[in-house]
């Protein structure tokens, strides 16, 4: 296992909290966000952070450098300036730091969106490819959803990890669960579920979930963090989640981001973006462990046809790219109901937000909305109206 571990773009410290709890707490965070160094301080006080990773001048010996780096510039929510973008650029510092680093870390993880796959005909994984192979490394990647290890959230991260000596793919391809379509559609609808979906958007999609929400997010289409809503059928109602419970959707304990209300000139506004930033613990818990058990890897692989789409796992060196099949579900893991998950009460989503949602979805064409829902939320919108 991985002893020396340093961690870049840190953010709270999600992907940093599976190794954490075995044990393994960095040595040195990385992380430049006010809001986010104040809640690394409050849980790792005797970890040093550094402030910018482009004044970092060296590595501190390490086996284990995570890097979860900024996603801005490669998220279907954000700018899509991709890979050379200023803030998913930044991930160019890695591999500078490696570069000097006497000697070069065993291991390597690096995690994003599933959206980099295909932005700009997937040039983002191409960059990510060519400078890990440049620095000596064999790398392989799987697209894996946190809902696989048992928390109601839709949320596909891509996993790379790589390595100078051993085999990422011992690490990352093992598991391969089929849950089925466990969404449905939003033209379906069983009336004892609860689903989650942004109200937010409405034209384009929906990011409609069955007994779960969709991917927690740091900023969202209309330009600030906003919690997914929840739709109870039963009661015709429709409400948005709390900070506690997104903090637990997030698989940390309730007020983990506290510490940035405490903190004299940080905005209670931050701890939405901190915690749609972070990695789901659920998922670090899960590398985590495969760090301690690596199991030999000797499914098919094919050599991958060079084109503008990533498979959803893949691994390569020298030059070579195989696309393997493997699900997003390593493992099957049963997720509550959302009705049992949920501790706090939904607020109620305003008439507004919901009239505005409404609007959208009664002229979006890409979507198909059942009546039912859209005749639900405008009862909602009925019966709060006397009361906001
Ligand atoms: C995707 S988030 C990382 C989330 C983190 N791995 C977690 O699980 O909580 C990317 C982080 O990079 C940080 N970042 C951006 N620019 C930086 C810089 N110049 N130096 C260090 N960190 C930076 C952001 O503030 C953000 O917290």
């Amino acid at each position: 296992m991985s002893e020396r571990i340093v961690s870049l773009f840190s953010g709270i410290g999600g992907l940093e909290f599976g190794f954490h709890k075995l044990g393994r707490t960095p040595l040195l965070f990385c992380e430049n966000d006010l809001a986010a160094q104040a809640v690394l301080g409050a849980h790792f006080p005797d970890v040093p952070i550094s402030h910018d990773v482009s004044k970092l001048k060296r590595l501190p010996a390490c086996d284990l450098l995570l890097a979860g780096f900024p996603c801005q510039d490669l998220s279907q929510a954000g700018g899509k300036a991709g890979i050379g973008g200023t803030r998913s650029g930044l991930v160019d510092h890695l591999f500078r730091l490696i570069s000097t680093a006497r000697p070069k870390p065993k291991w390597l993880v690096v995690e994003n969106v599933p959206y980099m796959l295909s932005l700009d005909a997937g040039a983002a994984m191409r960059h990510l490819v060519s400078e890990l192979e440049h620095l000596g490394y064999m790398w392989a990647y799987r697209v894996v959803d946190a809902r696989s290890f048992g928390t109601p959230q839709r949320r596909p991260r891509v996993l790379m990890v790589a390595s100078r000596t051993e085999d990422p793919r011992e690490i990352l391809f093992s598991g391969n669960q089929n849950p089925g379509d466990i969404d449905g559609k939003p033209s379906d609808v069983d009336e004892s579920a609860w689903y989650g979906f942004y109200w937010t958007e409405g034209s384009r999609g929906v990011g409609w979930a069955k007994e779960g929400v969709p991917p927690i997010k740091g900023g969202s289409t209309i330009g600030i963090a906003s919690p997914p809503a929840i739709w109870v059928p039963k009661r015709n109602f429709v409400g948005t989640i709390t900070l506690n419970d997104a903090e637990r959707l997030q698989g940390f304990e309730t007020d983990w981001t506290a510490k940035v209300e405490q903190t004299v000139g940080l905005k209670k506004n931050a701890r939405w973006r901190l915690i749609g930033n972070a990695v789901n613990t659920g998922l670090s818990t899960w590398l985590a462990s495969r760090f301690e058990n690596p199991i030999g890897y000797d499914g098919v692989s094919s050599l991958r046809i060079a084109g503008d789409r990533w498979p959803k796992a893949a691994w390569g060196h020298k030059g070579k790219a195989y696309a393997v099949t493997l699900s997003q579900w390593p493992e099957l893991c049963q997720t509550p109901r959302l009705e049992r998950f949920l501790k706090d009460p939904l607020k109620p989503l305003s008439v507004r937000a919901t009239s505005g949602f409404l609007k959208r979805a009664l002229v979006c064409t890409n979507v198909t909305y059942s009546d039912r829902f859209l005749e639900s939320l405008q009862a909602h919108a009925d019966s709060i109206v006397g009361s906001e």
